[in-house]
């Protein structure tokens, strides 16, 4: 497995900062290997270009997702619903590198170390891109209030990780997402969203996370971030959106995984996976109360590759 395990300074950083970019966290090769799945999910970037029009099926044009919000401009800061357009969950089809991506260890590590725990849980996974010209992406500060019922509890272990692990490499003008430290953002209430006109000092401190493709940006919810427009003509981003918590927190949370529990990719993933991959889904590890001899047979006959060993071993102890 490639990459480089993060560093203590960078974990601190994500504390205090508030975010942090980890430069490089796997290897660009690996992610190549990966992002080459992305093909069951987007239009390549120059079929895209070539006619976008014809990449906006029925349900997934401007007006159909705009239908139900207010009016809004179309130029400056505001949350379009074409801004997610091009969005996949995991699990996602092809050779399952890109579905493994969500666990791997370097990220694992990461999230282990910033959270203060083992006991973890993915509650947030999928793939988003964006496309010069496809919509005008630039949002205005806010927070991600859409990850939890609650207002964010940066408390352990009640704190979460959000992050976007880079599929392709983001430069300055292929909307590199924008953040403010959180000493920068003294006083301001994470419930609400600041335009530049009311708070013309929060948009002054935020800066770029530019990063190779491999780099992993990691941040907290209570973090002041935004969305800017791509500029670079023909251009495109694509990333990887997971986010891990400390299990337990049921207000917290943003995708079902089990709604999946019937799709190929998921059964490709639970034959591919440890244990303790698993276990970040919510899957009981070996030993858990709920196994039974029987309950192992009928999961070996749901996943007939899996190796359930392991949990056989753990029902003679
Ligand atoms: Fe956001």
């Amino acid at each position: 497995m490639s990459g480089r395990f993060a560093r203590d300074d960078e974990v601190a950083a994500w504390r205090e900062d508030g975010w942090v970019l980890l430069e490089g966290l796997v290897d660009a090769d690996e992610i190549d290997a990966a992002a080459e799945d992305l093909r069951y999910v987007f239009p390549l970037p120059e079929k895209f270009h070539a006619d976008p029009e014809r990449y906006r099926p029925p349900g997934r044009t401007d007006a159909d997702l705009r239908r139900g919000y207010p009016e809004m401009p179309t130029t400056g800061p505001a949350f379009r619903p074409e801004q997610h357009r091009f969005r996949g969950e995991f699990p996602f089809y092809g050779s399952g590198l890109l579905t493994r991506l969500t666990v791997h260890p370097k990220i694992v590590d990461f999230m282990e170390r910033a959270l203060d725990s083992t006991d973890l849980r993915v509650y947030q996974a999928q793939v988003s891109a964006k496309y010069t010209g496809d919509a005008n992406f630039e949002q205005p500060m806010h927070t991600d209030r859409n990850h939890s019922f609650l207002p964010p509890n940066m408390v352990s272990p009640w704190w979460h990780v959000e992050s976007f692990l880079y599929l392709t490499d983001v430069a300055e003008d292929t909307a590199p997402t924008h953040l403010v430290r959180r000493g920068d953002a003294v006083g301001r209430s994470t419930n609400r969203i600041f335009m530049p006109d009311n708070d013309p000092q929060l948009y002054a401190s935020e800066r770029a996370a530019i990063g190779r493709r491999g780099s992993l940006l990691a941040y907290r919810p209570d973090v002041f971030h935004r969305g800017v427009d791509l500029t670079r003509l023909g251009g495109h981003r694509f990333l990887l959106n997971v986010s891990y918590k400390v299990a337990g927190s049921d207000w917290v949370g943003f995708h079902s995984v089990q709604s999946n529990a019937t799709h190929p990719s998921w059964t490709q993933f639970v034959e591919s996976a440890t244990p303790r991959e698993l276990e970040l889904f919510g899957f009981p590890p070996p030993g858990h109360p709920v196994w039974t001899e029987s309950l192992v047979n009928e999961t070996g006959e749901k996943y007939p590759k899996l190796d359930l060993e392991p949990w056989r071993r753990a029902l003679l102890r």
